[in-house]
């Protein structure tokens, strides 16, 4: 039994509105779980070694639930496009270069060497349609402590011939990743149809008898544009709206979590379903004003009581950090608020929520410097000032704001202290 006891200003949250600060206060972890969060040292543990972090916050770990691995490396490019444009003139051209093992490789492992600086240790990757670099990537995932869900992203229409499956093809190697990659506690399959555009009817329910078959979930792209959802309508008429297209091809019948990115405009149908599967609903503020043009409603859904996580949408968002995330929440939701008065902003505190809380909830005890979670934790300096009164609430705020992954100086998964170069020279091969 390994006992380890950190201190410092401790910030997680109390409730999707209120977060919950503790000065100078002690986590103390038992192999992995926090065992107990207090203001002052407990007797039984006083004669423990205690890491003192002084000033610095202590913070749960970030969750990206939306994130296209293949994609790191043309982040900041195309921005100025419309999703369609953007996809046919720089993704795929970009994804189909992971037929290449070698430079999947080298691009891999330096997306999970940055996932482990910016503090993102749990994840829900979008991949490419190769087999041999969605391995890659999943068998580094898994060397780096890092928590995910990931497979092979399906498409097998409306892409160009040098990137797209035939249905068949497609079926058999989800399959054949899905039988090969069971059996981590960490990393764990799930289905990846891009989106309905790209996915022909007897590929969805091909994936349909997957998710049964195996009890996956499933994570795609849903109602992220005005123009995909309409296309989505017009190849599959015979369904309500997009969302009705998982629903009824069976992919939601697994145990799996259900994420759909974006869903910037809901229908009656996809809140019905949200509700239903209990579906994570993947707000990326990033790339909603990079490429896919709308505001998802978050707080209105939220009061209806849907679940919303964030993600950082690269290359589609620009930045891997989710704390630019959540603070790019709080800047969108003003501008939706100012354009429609009825919609109500989203404050910092709901935005570190959907970050940490939700986020982590599709993981096992991820989320919270709480007693029973696992300590995924983050370790933030030099967000006080000397010459501005900074309150714990301000300093993170001021992260979500103007930090980076230098000002994150320890990170712990399962209460192991990890350093992202150390991952890096060992994964890279
Ligand atoms: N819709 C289909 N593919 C993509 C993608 O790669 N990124 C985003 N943001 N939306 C998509
Ligand atoms: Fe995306």
């Amino acid at each position: 039994m390994s006992i380890n006891v950190y201190k410092g200003n401790i910030i997680t949250s109390k409730s999707y509105d209120e977060l919950k600060v503790i000065p100078n206060g002690y986590v103390v972890v038992k192999d992995g779980f926090i065992e107990e969060v207090s203001e002052s040292l407990d007797e039984r543990y006083v004669k423990e070694i205690v890491t003192d972090f002084g000033d610095r916050l202590i913070i749960p770990a970030f969750s990206d639930l939306h994130m296209h691995a293949p994609q790191y490396t043309q982040r900041g490019i195309g921005m100025d496009c419309l999703l369609f444009d953007w996809l046919n003139n720089y993704t795929f051209p970009q994804e189909a270069n992971f037929k290449d093992n070698s430079y999947a490789k080298s691009v891999y492992a330096k997306l999970i060497r940055d996932f482990l600086r910016n503090g993102s240790f749990q994840l829900a990757l979008f991949t490419t349609i190769h087999y041999d670099a969605c391995d890659i990537l999943y068998r580094m995932l898994e060397e780096s402590g890092l928590y995910a869900y990931t497979g092979i992203t399906n498409m097998d229409r409306n892409s160009t011939d040098y990137y797209m499956d035939d249905t068949d093809e497609s079926l058999r190697k989800t399959e054949e990743f899905i039988i090969n990659h069971r059996n981590s506690e960490r990393v764990k399959p799930i289905l990846i149809p891009r989106f309905a555009p790209t996915c022909t009817k007897k590929l969805m329910l091909g994936l349909g008898e997957l998710a049964k078959k195996y009890d996956l979930g499933v994570h795609t792209h849903l109602v992220e544009s005005k123009a995909e959802a309409a296309w989505a309508k017009e190849l599959y008429p015979e369904y309500a709206s997009d969302g009705e297209i998982y629903e009824k091809c069976g992919l939601l019948q697994g145990h799996g979590p259900k994420i759909f990115a974006h869903v910037i405009f809901p229908s009656e149908t996809e809140e019905r379903i949200l509700k239903e599967y209990d579906g994570i609903s993947v707000h990326c503020p990033d790339s909603t004003s990079n490429v896919t043009a709308g505001i998802m409603p978050a707080s209105t859904m939220h009061e209806k009581g849907l679940k919303i996580a964030l993600g950082s949408d690269v290359g589609g968002g620009h930045f891997l950090g989710m704390n630019h995330q959540i603070a790019r929440t709080v800047q969108i939701s003003k501008m939706k608020e100012f354009y429609e008065e009825s919609y109500k902003r989203i404050k910092l505190a709901n935005a570190f929520y959907m970050a940490t809380v939700t986020g982590g909830s599709i993981f096992d005890r991820i989320g919270k410097i709480e007693k029973g979670y696992r300590f995924n934790a983050l370790v933030v300096e030099n967000m006080l000032d000397e010459e501005y009164k900074t309150s714990l609430e301000d300093a993170l705020e001021r992260f979500s704001y103007i930090g980076d992954d230098r000002n994150i100086t320890d990170r712990y998964i399962d209460g192991i202290r990890i350093d992202p170069e150390e991952v890096y020279e060992r994964i890279k091969g």
